[in-house]
């Protein structure tokens, strides 16, 4: 049997009159009406604990969803124990087995428990229809879908024999267990980073985002029920100091699969590294972290298409994905266009609850998120170095809203066009056609990170020299398209610098960095 490359999972419209709209919008009624519970799951048990934390509606902060049970370092330790405990039978599964099992979870996903996983990802993490669908629905059982498919492949490499020898590789999952640590803004890729490695037979601690516990849940829930045996992943939500301390200095970690902020990152490294003699292995670590993605333009870019990845680029979920375009470069000849265009477009978005369907936009994650960007907003209309000249109002009276922001920078170093916001703010820096060369340089040079980035332009020369002077600039790089929306299986996502170790996620490059080699050679 071979798993043959498979078809992503399509993306439904929502529209009205259509059988997954009813059901989404009853389920969102129901789960609005049914607070929920969410235990710790540890070797396959519920586990509740003294310590718990509230499940809220981002764009309706006095509602609350649940509640959720916050593991201390006593329930990290089992966890670990738990992991350890599970490892040998789950390594010794035929890879088969352990794939059956996740491409079982992608059908419950994708099936039967599509609007309940759909309206906990709208509700608990801000999210419109459309970003639901394309997250916990179909980038989630891609990866369920796409990595058996490279594992197989994998597996398949065999080394050359030659007279009286008979040489072969065994594919063995790490010397010891993985954490996972996973950020609020995809569940797709909550999903993917405890099951990646548990794919090639590793047992994982998987800390989920606090502000994204409740769709994680659910999709926790799924993998017990396609079949995941007690301890493969097991589900403690905590706070990063306990999980920093216990987990991460522990000598059986054997390998880290991150996303999230740089600067946790950075601090997970330096941990790391303090504690290096003191692991059974060097720990893999691989993560996907910071960006300030760009858009640069070119003076045959054409306009609809210019502004058409702005607007949906950097405001779509509210800009907060790690891939949203958050400073753009245009030259001088059509700003006074693309300014109109602009203005026309972002006038026409509307924000707020996730139950209304017409609503582009929804809020932003927490008051936290909330305070961070309305402080860089502060700062640029204080400034004498900026403008905002589209949007700027941000209300938390409700919900956690920030209006969808263009910020026109004098300075190609200000502030909003080198730092990482991570919400809905747009910084343009307007340049003099016939300085291209210069303005990519500072393009390529002007932050830390190397996420994604898209050129603009029809001239193909114009093109070519762009990708050229930019090619360590970002991971994932588009012609003509926003820098967002990433499909496995097309287009393999992750980035450099300050933005990661670029172990593509859903790829069989990430696959491997969780697989250690055993090379066996037997003379016959
Ligand atoms: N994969 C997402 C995108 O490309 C970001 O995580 O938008």
């Amino acid at each position: 049997y071979q798993i043959k490359f498979p078809e992503n999972e399509p993306v439904k419209g929502y529209m009205p009159g259509s059988p997954e709209r009813a059901a989404l919008k009853a389920e969102l009624d129901r789960q609005l009406a049914n607070p929920v519970e969410v235990p710790l799951i540890i070797g396959g048990k519920e586990i509740r604990t003294a310590n718990k934390g509230k499940i809220i509606c981002p764009h309706d902060h006095q509602k609350i969803l649940g509640e959720y049970y916050i593991a201390g370092e006593k329930e990290l330790l089992m966890a670990i124990e738990a992991a350890e405990a599970a490892k040998k039978e789950w390594e010794n599964m035929p890879w088969e087995h352990r794939a059956t099992i996740f491409l079982k979870a992608a059908d419950l996903l994708t099936g039967k428990y599509r609007a309940n996983l759909a309206a906990s990802c709208m509700l608990g993490q801000s999210k419109n229809p459309f970003q639901a669908e394309i997250d916990i629905i179909c980038e989630l059982a891609d990866f369920l879908r796409f990595n058996p498919y490279y594992v197989q492949e994998i597996y398949k490499q065999q080394p050359n024999n030659t007279d009286g020898v008979w040489n072969r590789v065994e594919y063995r999952p790490l010397d010891g267990f993985v954490a996972a640590i996973t950020p609020f803004n995809f569940t797709s890729i909550g999903g993917n980073l405890p099951t990646a490695p548990a794919m090639v037979g590793n047992t994982v601690l998987w800390k989920p985002s606090s502000t994204a516990v409740l769709s994680n849940y659910y999709f926790m829930q799924i993998l017990i029920e396609a079949g995941l045996p007690a301890g493969v992943i097991n589900f403690v939500p905590c706070k990063g100091s306990d999980f920093g301390k216990v987990v991460v200095s522990h000598p059986q970690m054997a390998g880290f699969h991150f996303t999230g902020s740089t600067g946790v990152f950075n601090g997970i490294w330096k941990q790391v590294g303090e504690n290096i003699s003191k692991y059974v292995s060097y720990p893999r670590l691989v993560g996907e972290t910071g960006g300030k993605d760009f858009i640069f333009a070119h003076e045959s870019a054409d306009i609809e298409a210019l502004t058409c990845a702005i607007v949906l680029g950097a405001f779509e979920y509210q800009g907060q994905k790690c891939s949203a375009a958050s400073r753009a470069y245009i030259p001088e000849s059509l700003w006074g266009k693309l300014k109109g265009r602009l203005t026309e477009e972002i006038s026409k978005i509307k924000m707020g609850d996730v139950r209304d369907f017409t609503n582009l936009m929804n809020a932003v994650i927490d008051q936290k998120s909330f305070n961070n960007i309305k402080s860089y907003l502060d700062y640029a209309r204080q400034s004498a170095d900026a403008e905002i000249i589209i949007g700027g109002k941000c209300d938390d009276s409700v919900g956690y809203f920030v209006e969808p922001t263009v910020i026109l920078a004098k300075k190609p170093t200000f502030k909003t066009m080198v730092e990482e916001i991570f919400g809905p703010v747009m910084t343009i820096y307007v340049y003099p056609d016939d300085q291209l060369d210069e303005t990519l340089k500072l393009c390529d040079t002007a932050t830390v990170y190397g996420l994604t980035g898209a050129v603009f332009a029809q001239d193909r020369a114009a093109i070519i020299k762009i990708a050229k002077a930019l090619d360590h600039a970002a991971g994932n790089f588009y012609i003509n398209d926003k820098p967002t929306g990433a499909v496995v299986g097309q287009q393999p996502f992750g980035g450099s610098r300050a933005s990661g170790t670029n172990d593509k996620a859903g790829s069989a490059v990430n696959l491997n960095r969780w697989i250690s080699q055993r090379a066996i050679k037997e003379t016959l």
